[in-house]
């Protein structure tokens, strides 16, 4: 198993009563899964996928990452997990703004993620991403320059190089059209078929069908959603 939530809950409280966000959330998910969450606003998906990547700490629970509970982790052992194995696309996640698309997709490892990589091979992979993802002509553009569409591959693109277990995304196709959605759940699949494991957030009803699991978020519960559509 890649990823393990056992009895998964996380509370805040507010003026005294304390409220489940994500509520005693069971799941699991296999190496190279594409799984897809659906669900309202408020219904606790950010949550869930920060828990997951082991950004937030649990009220009670686990998590296990191939077989390692993540909340017992330190700081250094979490931190590994999350530079060289697990790769989070956060909502509303963007490029730096002052860097173009090529510099942007080096930052990570400059910043010491992705483990052992000469600049040539880094280079390499990063010509043939943006190629596969139609953004090669594109490598010098800075963010604002970029459509709505190119941003979104190229995050994927920059989660991607970093030859992650699983990638974590975080609604990553909203505010795009219908088309442009489409094209970048098809780059998803992608990464799917790379090998890399997939857990998505999406509210939008023509993702779902992109996936090999479809689940629902409801007032922190997390169970398989009845339509696929
Ligand atoms: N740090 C916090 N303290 C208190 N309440 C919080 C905190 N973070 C989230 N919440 C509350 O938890 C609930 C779920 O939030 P979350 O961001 O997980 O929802 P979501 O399903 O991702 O929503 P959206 O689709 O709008 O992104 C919301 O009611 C939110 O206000
Ligand atoms: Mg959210």
């Amino acid at each position: 198993m890649l990823i393990k939530a056992k009895n998964l809950v996380k509370s805040y409280k507010s003026e005294g009563v304390s409220h489940r966000i994500v509520d005693q959330v069971n799941f699991s998910m296999k190496h190279g899964e594409f799984i897809i969450v659906k669900g309202v606003s408020g219904s606790g998906k950010t949550t869930l996928l920060n828990l997951l990547a082991g950004i937030l700490t649990p009220t009670d629970g686990e998590v296990y990452f191939e077989g390692s509970d993540i909340t017992k982790m330190n700081d250094r052992q979490l931190s590994q997990m999350r530079n060289q194995r697990v790769s989070y696309i956060p909502q509303n996640d963007t490029l730096l703004k002052t860097l173009t698309l090529w510099d942007n997709l080096h930052l990570p490892f400059f910043l010491g993620k992705g483990g052992e990589i000469t600049g040539d091979q880094l280079d390499e992979k990063l010509t043939e991403l943006l190629k596969e993802f139609g953004l090669w002509d594109r490598r010098n553009a800075y963010p604002s320059e970029l459509s709505g569409g190119e941003m979104r591959r190229a995050l994927i693109i920059r989660a991607m190089a970093l030859d992650p277990e699983l990638i974590l995304a975080d609604e990553p196709t909203a505010s795009l059209d219908p088309d442009t959605t489409l094209s970048v759940m098809e780059k998803f699949r992608t990464v799917s078929n790379r090998g890399i494991a997939v857990l998505l957030v999406s509210h939008q009803p023509q993702t779902y069908s992109y996936g090999d699991r479809l689940y629902e978020m409801k007032d922190g519960k997390l169970r398989p959603a009845k339509e696929h559509r």
